[in-house]
């Protein structure tokens, strides 16, 4: 019978858990074999593996993280690192392989497929959202819940001591995060890769000093900016320096980190991920191979492993347009 191994890899995501259980219990109605690898691309090359069982899997449905542990995989980079790979999936007579994860995962079944004559199927896993050929990767909804619940939280303080407030969220080199989340909380400035280029940084803080002043002017209340992680040369901690030196105006700085890539994932990431495990063994029956599977308007689309990686998924220029309405709403 046919036999699957599922790995997750990269930055965790809230609904790994739920993709592996979904690819578990599909094996498990069709009669095939499922192993999970421990640990990314480490349990191939350290064959380190345990069999999945729906008894193990089920209660992990609304659980973050993942049980199959996860890891960037710096082996994977070498060619004895991919072929020690390959021997693994060989040795344990694995038909097809599922990883869950982002476009360095992906890159990894690349080199993996010079080796290795199995079935190859990627599901979009990471909270950045930055891949192509989905409407959302799985763990991006819980993410942006978690960090609009943690902004909230700091618009009632900030309104109560009328501060400004830079809030640092994750995403990488990408600003999905940070546009939904600032959207979702009404920020007053949102500051990522879309609308904040390192020339145009001069620009962006006399800009910002600018608003900061006349809004204050206007009305007493509190000034939110959402920042994008790896935007500003130097971090939050330098903007907030940059503030006070440049039009003396004081802020507070929070860091979200990690807390935004842990906790029960929300019922669309898990509805997403069960979706797309489901259709990862359907396309193992169907013989696809070297795909990520995605979620489409809906539906369930295959697209090929090279373009995921090549590819770049923009934010929606309306999340823009939106800001920017906003930002003149405010002021008037
Ligand atoms: O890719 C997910 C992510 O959380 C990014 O948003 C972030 O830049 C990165 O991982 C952090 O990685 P690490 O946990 O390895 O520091």
């Amino acid at each position: 019978r046919p036999k699957i191994a599922v790995l997750t890899s990269g930055g965790d995501a809230p609904g790994m858990n739920a993709a592996i259980r979904a690819i578990t219990l599909a094996c498990h109605s069709s009669g095939y074999s499922c192993i999970g690898f421990f640990h990314g691309y480490n349990g191939l090359i350290d064959d380190e593996w345990c069999e999945l069982t729906p008894r193990l899997v089920n209660p992990t449905l609304q659980q973050g993280g993942t049980l199959l542990k996860s890891a960037r995989c710096k082996a994977m980079l070498t060619s004895d690192g991919v072929k020690q790979a390959a021997n693994t999936l060989y040795k344990h007579d694995i038909d097809a392989l599922i990883v869950v994860g982002g476009d360095g995962s992906f890159r990894g079944m690349l080199e993996l497929e010079k080796e290795w004559r199995g079935q190859l199927i990627g599901l979009p896993g990471t909270i950045d959202n930055d891949l192509a050929h989905c409407d959302a990767t799985i763990g991006f909804a819980t993410a942006v819940q978690t960090a609009a619940s943690a902004i909230d939280k700091i618009r009632d303080t900030a309104n109560a001591f009328e501060r400004v407030f830079i809030v640092e969220v994750m995403g990488r080199h990408s600003g999905h995060i940070a546009f939904a989340v600032g959207l979702a909380t009404g920020a007053e400035a949102i500051l990522s890769f879309e609308n904040c280029q390192p020339p145009q940084h001069d620009a962006i803080l006399s800009e910002l000093t600018t608003a900061i002043t006349q809004q204050q002017q206007v009305r007493h209340g509190s000034y939110l900016i959402v920042c994008a992680e790896n935007l500003w040369p130097g971090g939050a901690s330098a903007l907030q320096k940059a503030l006070k030196e440049r039009a003396a105006i004081d802020s507070a700085v929070c860091i979200l980190g990690h807390i935004q890539r842990g906790g029960s994932p929300v019922v669309n990431d898990r509805l997403l991920a069960s979706k797309l495990g489901l259709a990862a063994v359907e396309a193992v029956e169907q013989q696809q191979h070297m795909v990520m599977l995605g979620e489409i308007a809906g539906n369930v689309v295959a697209t090929a492993l090279n373009a995921t990686v090549q590819d770049h998924k923009p934010v929606a220029s309306f999340w823009l347009k939106a800001h920017r309405s906003a930002l003149k709403g405010d002021l008037a």
